[in-house]
């Protein structure tokens, strides 16, 4: 297809498209952070601070992208994080987005409260799924869960810790998402659920909407204010660290945990055996005032990154970033809004079409610093300020 004049290049242009077409409430449930969004704001500001160090007249005919992460090949360093929700992005936007992985030669990560099953979505690809838990109070539940996802031929658990309740999101609040927001609000997207328009089209007409691989314990998720309640009253805040050792004896495959912000518990998340970390505070959507991502990675690095695999997300915006993000020690990042914003604004194709110019935006960046193997990427690609001796 020939380029039109407007045709989105960056994560930003599929943010503005996601903007146009989505639903209000859904575009700030996806764009939007903690309270006053600082956190959410510096994730993206500090990597651009992160300076890279320009060399030439090396041999960079033949780059590498590839990369091995939780064991399993991938054509560039990057995953798509888990993201609730993220089926009403598009029509079975999870199946869309595997898809879209799947042809990147990445691994997609399903959210525990996505709205495709894990079946259907593992059933899109030829590669296994990433699935995501919150630990939930009803242990069978959660047992059933775990083996739901191992029959489906996931064999990556990545388990969330940074959310023993969720963040206040001003903007959620305001639109009746969040909290005690007003009512009429959440009234309001319930009508718009229940006729047809966007709305009902993507979530309704596509297939039943649910939260799929929480069916039976939601017999009806267009009831919104029994699925907030649900949420509220069944995410388990009691987890500790204690409690990796049950889910180590329910789960076969690799266990990365998600959501280590701080040296020490990186430390705690090597001495449980964990596969690796995600340095992450949840797309500062959990508490607002702690640091970025990119800001505690050399630390995290530091500490543990010669005992464990470390993915770092948060702002990363761009190939440029994923490079920043190695160069600062991460072994592969996530990436969160901009799969979801490309899916909103461009389907399969666009993300696919993203994860395309990410692949060659990083592949510059290795030529330009010359290095032509992602496990030659280190503090040497760093201008001086940032250099770990
Ligand atoms: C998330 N995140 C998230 N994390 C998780 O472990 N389970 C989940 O269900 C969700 N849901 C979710 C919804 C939305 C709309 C967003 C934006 C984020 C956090 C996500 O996995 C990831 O950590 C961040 O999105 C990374 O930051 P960026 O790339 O969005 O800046």
């Amino acid at each position: 297809m020939t380029p039109k004049f407007g045709y989105p290049a960056t994560a930003d242009d599929y943010r503005e498209k996601a903007r146009a077409r989505l639903p209000g409430f859904l575009f700030d449930y996806l764009d939007g952070g903690a309270t006053n969004e600082q956190t959410l704001r510096a994730n993206e500001a500090d990597w651009a601070n992160i300076h890279l160090r320009q060399r030439v007249l090396v041999n960079v005919d033949q780059v590498d992208t590839t990369v091995t992460l939780a064991g399993q090949p991938c054509s560039m360093p990057v995953v798509l994080a888990p993201l609730g929700l993220a089926g009403m992005m598009a029509q079975r936007g999870e199946v869309q987005a595997v898809r879209a992985a799947n042809a990147a030669g990445i691994p997609f990560t399903l959210s525990t409260v996505g709205i495709c099953p894990v079946e259907e979505v593992q059933a899109a690809t030829t590669e296994a799924a990433w699935f995501q838990l919150y630990m939930i109070r009803d242990r069978a539940r959660v047992k059933a869960l775990l083996e739901k996802a191992w029959s489906a031929g996931c064999r990556t658990l990545v388990f969330t810790v940074d959310l023993p309740l969720p963040g206040m999101r001003h903007r959620d609040f305001r639109n009746g998402l969040a909290g005690t927001g007003p009512r009429s609000k959440l009234l309001k997207i319930q009508q718009l659920l229940s006729r047809p328009g966007w709305l009902w089209n993507v979530a309704v007409r596509g297939g039943p909407l649910s939260f799929g691989n929480l069916s039976d314990a939601l017999p009806d998720a267009r009831n919104l204010d029994a699925v907030k309640d649900w949420i509220d009253t069944q995410f388990d805040p009691t987890v500790t660290w204690a409690d990796i050792e049950w889910i180590r004896q329910h789960w076969q495959g690799k266990l990365l945990l998600k959501g280590i912000l701080d040296v020490e518990d990186a430390h705690l998340a090597v001495q449980v055996g964990a596969d690796g970390i995600v340095v992450s505070n949840h797309g500062g959507r959990q508490l607002d005032g702690v640091a970025s991502g990119a800001g505690k990675l050399p630390d995290i690095v530091a500490a543990v990154g010669s005992q464990t695999e470390i993915l770092v997300d948060g702002g990363v915006r761009s190939g440029t970033d994923v490079f920043r993000a190695l160069a600062l020690g991460a072994h592969g990042v996530m990436i969160g809004r901009p799969w979801a914003y490309a899916l909103a604004g461009g389907g399969e194709a666009g993300l696919t079409r993203l994860l395309r110019r990410w692949q060659q935006e990083l592949r510059l960046a290795m030529t330009l610093t010359g290095v032509t193997r992602i496990a030659d990427i280190g503090t040497d690609q760093l201008d001086r300020p940032h250099k770990h001796e």
